[in-house]
């Protein structure tokens, strides 16, 4: 069985739906396919590395009012259940959250059209969690180095290629962010942008809370502000995923929680990555009233 492990390890990418996706997703798919939501399940839905851990985080808080011991009770893998996750010895996403109790937050990077329709058929509330595609492409890249389930990412010039072309694990980011952005318009769902948490997370927290309809005390938010910054969250095993494998996980190549900022693409392109990634970048946002913040 630990070959059966080292198998998965820097496998190329299958395909789901013409979708690039890990093998062993892939084959879970049926599952998830017919994943049965409950009326009261909440969807955390993002693009990879646009923010997915922390808002998790900070739902996990306010679904129970602050409280940081509860809030380490498990990884963040366990308490947020990642739909359509599938892996070697592991319980799948699937299972994790058919023996979860009622309220569920569940995490899922699927695109829309992708979505198993029993969230539709249910109307669950759903978050999405958008983040510029700069600071994205740079997270994702360190991500594939140290997360072995990625194939080799090869020189950040070449990762950019395989991201532009969307070729990267979920595909293209540019689909991902537009279809979620038109999903809003039939449906309740709250957008939110990596860049605005930054920015002022106390606003994004209680723009959260409105949504959900939640009151909590002043005292609460400021908890929970506190226990889902970068530097609580960096520290927390219950957040920082290092209880993972190594095998899978390698944190001593790159943090899963790096740096957390908004801007550090600025540190990594060069002038010429810059202006084609723009220029592709307009190509691909044309016509579209969704805009993001670069820095
Ligand atoms: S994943 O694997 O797709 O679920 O990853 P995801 O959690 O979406 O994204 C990881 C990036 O989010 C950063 N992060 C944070 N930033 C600011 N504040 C907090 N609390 C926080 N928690 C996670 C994390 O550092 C990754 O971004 P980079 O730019 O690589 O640091």
């Amino acid at each position: 069985s630990a070959m059966a492990r080292e198998d998965v390890l820097r496998e190329e990418l299958g395909s789901l739906h013409g979708i690039p996706l890990y093998k062993c997703f892939v084959e879970g798919w049926p599952q998830v396919e017919a994943f049965q939501a409950r009326p009261d399940d909440l969807l955390i839905a993002t693009y990879p590395k646009s923010g997915t851990t922390w808002l998790s985080e900070i739902l996990d808080m306010i679904y129970h009012d602050g409280d940081v011991e509860k809030c380490r009770r498990d990884a963040i893998f366990n308490r947020v259940p990642f739909l359509e996750m599938k892996a070697p010895e592991m319980q799948s996403g699937v299972e994790l959250l058919e023996k979860a109790p009622s309220p569920r937050l569940v995490k899922t990077h699927l695109p829309v059209q992708l979505l198993p329709t029993s969230f539709q058929d249910k109307d669950c509330k759903v978050i999405y969690m958008a983040r510029n595609p700069k600071d994205v492409v740079v997270s994702y890249y360190y991500f594939y180095q140290m997360a072995k389930m990625h194939p080799h990412p090869g020189t950040l010039d070449e990762f950019l290629e395989t991201f532009m072309a969307g070729k990267v694990a979920y595909g293209s980011w540019y689909e991902h962010v537009r279809g979620w952005w038109e999903k809003k318009k039939e449906k309740q769902l709250l957008y939110l942008f990596y860049e605005d948490m930054k920015k002022d997370p106390r606003r994004e927290v209680q723009n959260i809370l409105r949504f959900l309809g939640k009151e909590v005390v002043e005292g609460t938010v400021a908890r929970i502000l506190h226990h889902t910054s970068f530097q609580e969250m960096r520290k927390n095993p219950a957040a920082n995923y290092e209880t993972i494998p190594t095998t899978l996980m390698d944190h001593s190549l790159s943090p899963f929680l790096r740096k957390g900022i908004s801007g550090d693409w600025k540190n990594h392109f060069t002038v010429a990555q810059n202006e084609r990634f723009d220029q592709h970048y307009r190509e691909h946002m044309a016509g579209s009233d969704l805009c993001f913040q670069m820095e």
